[in-house]
């Protein structure tokens, strides 16, 4: 699979991770879990390593613990969650029970969601980070409107030691390109892309309809493809997170990792279709 690395350390990242939101926040039943380890073994044995979770997400940090737990899986995955909650106590012992229900000793990115109480949650990471303890990796930011690309993209420019910003950003919302991707590239901060299908509602304007014949030039075999590749060829972008409970789903995911992406023109017949649709 195709990597970029994490500026603030060169670490080769897979450019096709798995978001957790809703797909994974389900009960204990062997039947509904049993796609869920499926999408997670496609995942890794791809060469995709990031997962993204959140306190936020019910039950989704526990089930991916689970998960990873029953097929070791554990070091192969890049386990990323997040804080989100006011307060510096509540931080911490949120912080910790992620840990617990990821089964993990080292959470290797925590993310301040949606900007929650940041300034207090970033005090303690760096704070952890230079202590040497924590038993966290990376330091991140999160949020998924564009309303807040201005803040976010101020938050980089004014504050050292953040490793990676988490934002939106889809064919049908791509304010990100003029406000935030220039800024992260400058501050040297890896880029994770949320809701790159726009929540699913991306395939509903190509319903029935074929790709078109340009998209083989660019290796895309169907229109997620075609969306996550649009989004792959930002050279600022380290990787996307495509949220599915569907092993048939992921592995389409997975496929925009692999092969030539959108050179400029392309990205522009992209941008066409869907100003056309
Ligand atoms: N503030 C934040 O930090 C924040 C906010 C939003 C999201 N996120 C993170 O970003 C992740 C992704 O965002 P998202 O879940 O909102 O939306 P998304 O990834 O844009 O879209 C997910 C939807 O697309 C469908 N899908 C995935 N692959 C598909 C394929 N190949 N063909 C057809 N349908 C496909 C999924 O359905 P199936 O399950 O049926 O495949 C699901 O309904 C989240 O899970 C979460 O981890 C973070």
């Amino acid at each position: 699979m195709l990597t970029r690395p994490i500026p603030s350390t060169g670490e080769a990242m897979p450019v096709i991770g798995l978001g957790t939101w809703r797909a994974f926040d389900i009960g204990v039943g062997a039947a509904a879990r049993r796609p869920l380890g499926e999408v997670l073994r496609l995942l890794l044995d791809s060469g995709g390593r990031m997962i993204d979770s959140s306190p936020m997400y019910g039950r989704a940090e526990a089930v991916t613990g689970d998960l990873l737990a029953e097929t070791g899986a554990r070091a192969r995955a890049f386990l990323a969650t997040k804080v989100w909650t006011a307060g510096r106590e509540s931080g911490i012992s949120q912080m910790q029970r992620s840990a617990e229900l990821l089964q993990t000793e080292v959470i290797d990115l925590i993310q301040i969601h949606n900007l929650v109480d940041w300034r207090t949650h970033l005090a303690t990471l760096r704070r952890m980070k230079e202590e040497g303890r924590g038993g966290y990796g990376y330091i991140g930011i999160t949020h998924y409107t564009t309303g807040a690309l201005p803040e976010l993209a101020r938050i980089l420019n004014s504050e050292p030691g953040i490793d990676f910003v988490q934002l939106g950003y889809s064919l049908a919302t791509r304010a990100a390109e003029r406000e935030l991707l220039p800024t992260a590239s400058a501050r040297g901060v890896a880029v994770i892309v949320n809701q790159p299908l726009e929540r699913g509602t991306l395939f509903r304007h190509f319903r029935g309809c074929a790709l078109p014949d340009w998209a083989s030039e660019c290796d895309c075999l169907s229109w997620a493809q075609l969306f996550l590749k649009y989004i792959l060829a930002e050279p600022a972008v380290t990787c996307v997170i495509p949220a599915t409970g569907n092993p048939d789903h992921m592995n389409d995911d997975l496929g925009a990792g692999f092969g030539r992406l959108p050179d400029p023109r392309q990205r522009q017949q992209i941008r066409q279709l869907w100003d056309a649709a």
